[in-house]
């Protein structure tokens, strides 16, 4: 059993996590979008599985989040869930499933809720989706907030450079975080902010923060498992820190097998009947 697992072996909540929090336990968070990863990181001692719309990049090619649907969602969430037993299960609602109006919104997270057997949702904004996330909360579904760098917006922000650099953008960040716990979400992701802000966000409320490219005042870190297995190779922003080159590993391994194949090497006497 790993060190983490030793540190919480009962099951993650909002709870669990407020308590975190507040005992300066930091929060591990990690992308999952099918069984077989996401039993492995349950084996490892994760936190938190996050079912992020990034499966719109790494698992179905897309160049951006916008195209990935809510049955496809339900479809990852529901194959993640059934992998894991420890971690809490939050996952993204899509572009276009909760921006219309509070009632679609609310339709949105309840899908995903039944449909996946999943804990939690995120959802991307501020001021502008607070009556969503108020809705959605008020029918018993926890909400994870997400500022900053809010991938679904990318053609209104037109690149994926660190935000909030401006004072202006600061202010308003500032302000959504506090609506955002004042709504009742139990926890905020900030992407790709300057360090310095992320930490006076997470100081002034009370709520867990994770961070992705947030720099390390905060209470929690998210990467995505794909990045950080190298298994893809294509995005290297400077928060990312790879722990394997995967990729390279995949790739030895399948080479070995085609050469094995193609000689007849494979299969030998004792693995055939
Ligand atoms: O979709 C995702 O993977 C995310 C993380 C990058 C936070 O939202």
């Amino acid at each position: 059993m790993s060190v983490a697992n030793n540190i919480h072996k009962s099951k993650v909540t909002t709870h669990v996590l407020q308590e975190m929090k507040l005992k300066g336990n930091k929060i591990a968070m990690l992308t999952a979008y099918d069984f077989s990863f996401a039993k492995i990181l349950d084996s490892s001692g994760i936190d938190v599985i996050l079912v992020g719309d990034s499966a719109s990049n790494v698992m179905a090619g897309f160049s951006s989040t916008l195209p990935i649907t809510l049955n496809d969602m339900i479809y990852h969430a529901s194959s993640v869930v059934r992998g894991v037993n420890r971690p809490m299960v939050v996952v993204d609602l899509p572009f276009g499933t909760y921006q219309g109006n509070s009632k679609e919104a609310l339709l949105s997270a309840i899908r995903i809720m039944k449909e996946s057997g999943a804990n939690a949702v995120k959802m991307e904004g501020g001021e502008e989706i607070l009556e969503s996330v108020k809705r959605i909360i008020s029918a018993g579904i926890p909400v994870m907030g997400h500022l900053g760098l809010t991938p679904q917006s990318i053609h209104k922000f037109g690149t994926y450079i660190v935000r909030a650099t401006e004072d202006g953008e600061a202010a308003q960040l500032r302000k959504d975080a506090l609506l955002l716990e004042e709504a009742g979400c139990f926890s905020l992701i900030l992407e790709k902010i300057p360090a310095q802000l992320a930490g006076e966000v997470t100081k002034s409320v009370r709520i867990p923060v994770i961070g992705i490219g947030a720099g390390n005042q905060v209470d929690g870190q998210v990467l995505v498992l794909h990045d950080m297995l190298g298994i893809t190779q294509d995005f290297s922003p400077r928060f990312l820190r790879r722990y394997h080159n995967l990729r390279e590993e995949i790739m030895g391994s399948v080479e070995a097998y085609i050469k094995d194949v193609k000689t007849g090497d494979f299969p030998n006497e004792r693995e055939q009947y």
